[in-house]
């Protein structure tokens, strides 16, 4: 069949709150053209993130009220690192309540003034992590990653020539771990191939230097190898997903991504000795070893998402989404990065609105036009975000719309193409903006603008 129907029925509804043009006009004043000053109840599609924010399902919910929340050695718990030992192969687990709390321990533990951390992209938390504890933490993605148009399959690959330059430079003691974010998020949810994580860890091994994935995605990742990656075609996703954990040392995980919870995390390592101090900082700064930080509810859904999550009817109709909007999109003259990611769909900005310089933010104007039109709630990935506080303006200037998992059906992306493709071609009447007030450092979360 050509469609791909949404692979489940839906059993519970929550109405979405429609406002007038007018009134959405008023709110967006209000917040001062901040999309995240708006209250998400006058947001009719909201893709401001697929962190945290998908819908569970019957079985999920099921395990919800069967958990049990004991303090210690909860049968939630055990259920989760059953099921977390069988995806990855690890055997030390442990739960966080979200990603940066695992980034949080590991760089603590394994990171210091004076030591680099390379990724193929770091993940803003992972890099806030990692400068927190004193080390530099640096990008090493292939060159096609930096050009929207440029087609590549894994777009997320690390420069491996690069990585190896740059152990050789620093010294593989100055560097006690490398990173790889699986799909990358920072470089338009663009997957990481098989062949690129097993050249990875060649060059680990012979510096004698750990390898951790930042896994929030592992399953998406895994879909694109599969589809993309010669000779993975046959092969179950699940197998595809162990040899990416065989390969590395340890992981850090968000669950609110593939996990499909609300809120949750994992932190996986090998060396029995790392597990003992991640261990002690977990009980220090998170909970208990069997919760850490979460309820036994949260475990059991987690324990239910990360099997659900390798439903390959699930990933299929999950990518096809993404990439269906990215076709429409790129049919109608749209520019948006190439070929579409996992998670969410990056549009082009500046050549959207190519009459707004970037010193006048043209990822914001868009961000303001898609509300005003219709509702839909984007982020400004450009000079707000990265601007300002002396910062060199970024490369790119990008509104992403990111799909959360499971709660919005084909039609709700049909309307989201038909309103992108309708303010395209009022695209001149777009206005820059101006800041009116910004705090010190993240602005893009609290700053106000004015209309140019
Ligand atoms: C690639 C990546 N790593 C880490 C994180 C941090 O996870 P959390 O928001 O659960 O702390 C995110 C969240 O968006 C992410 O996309």
């Amino acid at each position: 069949m050509q469609t791909i129907i949404e692979p489940f029925r839906i059993k519970v509804v929550e109405p979405l709150q429609i406002r007038t043009r007018d009134e959405r006009e008023a709110i967006v004043r209000e917040a001062g053209f901040n999309m995240f000053l708006i209250p998400a109840a006058d947001v009719l599609i909201d893709l401001l993130t697929d962190s945290g924010t998908g819908a569970m399902s019957s079985l999920q919910w099921a395990g919800v009220m069967q958990a049990d929340e004991s303090y210690a050695g909860s049968p939630s718990f055990f259920h989760f690192e059953r099921v977390l030992r069988e995806l990855t192969g690890f055997q030390h687990i442990l739960p966080t309540h979200q990603g940066r709390a695992s980034e949080r321990i590991l760089f603590e533990l394994l990171g210091g003034a004076g030591l680099v951390v390379p990724s193929n992209a770091h993940f803003d938390t992972t890099r806030a992590n990692i400068e927190h504890s004193g080390a530099e933490a640096v990008d090493l993605p292939i060159a096609e990653a930096r050009h929207p148009r440029q087609q590549h399959p894994f777009k997320g690959n690390m420069d491996v020539a690069a990585l190896q330059t740059l152990i050789g430079q620093v010294g593989p003691e100055k560097v006690p771990v490398v990173m790889c974010t699986v799909t990358s998020n920072g470089f338009g949810g663009q997957p990481v191939s098989l062949e690129n994580l097993r050249a990875i860890r060649k060059v680990c091994d012979a510096f004698h230097v750990p390898l951790f994935l930042d896994a929030c995605r592992f399953a998406e990742n895994a879909w694109f190898i599969k589809q993309r990656e010669q000779g993975q075609l046959h092969r179950p996703v699940r197998e595809i997903v162990r040899e990416m954990f065989d390969l590395a040392d340890g992981a850090t995980i968000s669950a609110k991504k593939d996990g499909l919870v609300n809120t949750g995390g994992v932190l996986l390592v090998r060396d029995e000795a790392l597990f003992q101090q991640a261990s002690n900082l977990l009980i220090l700064t998170e909970g208990y070893i069997t919760y850490g930080g979460l309820a036994g509810r949260d475990l059991e859904a987690m324990a239910q998402g990360f099997q659900e999550v390798l439903d390959e009817g699930y990933l299929h109709y999950r990518i096809r989404s993404a990439e269906y909007v990215g076709e429409k999109l790129l049919a109608a003259g749209i520019q948006i990065i190439e070929p579409p990611g996992g998670h969410a769909i990056y549009l082009d900005a500046a050549a959207f609105c190519p009459h707004i310089p970037p010193s006048q933010f043209p990822g914001q104007a868009l961000v303001v036009a898609l509300y005003r039109h219709a509702g839909i709630r984007g982020v400004e990935i450009g000079s707000v975000m990265f601007g300002g506080g002396g910062h060199p303006p970024p490369d790119l200037e990008l509104v992403r719309l990111a799909f959360p998992r499971r709660v919005y059906t084909q039609s709700h992306m049909d309307y989201v193409i038909e309103a992108i493709v309708e303010v395209f071609q009022q695209r001149d009447k777009l206005r820059g903006l101006r800041i009116t007030a910004e705090p010190p450092a993240l602005r893009h979360f609290t700053a106000r603008f004015e209309e140019l």
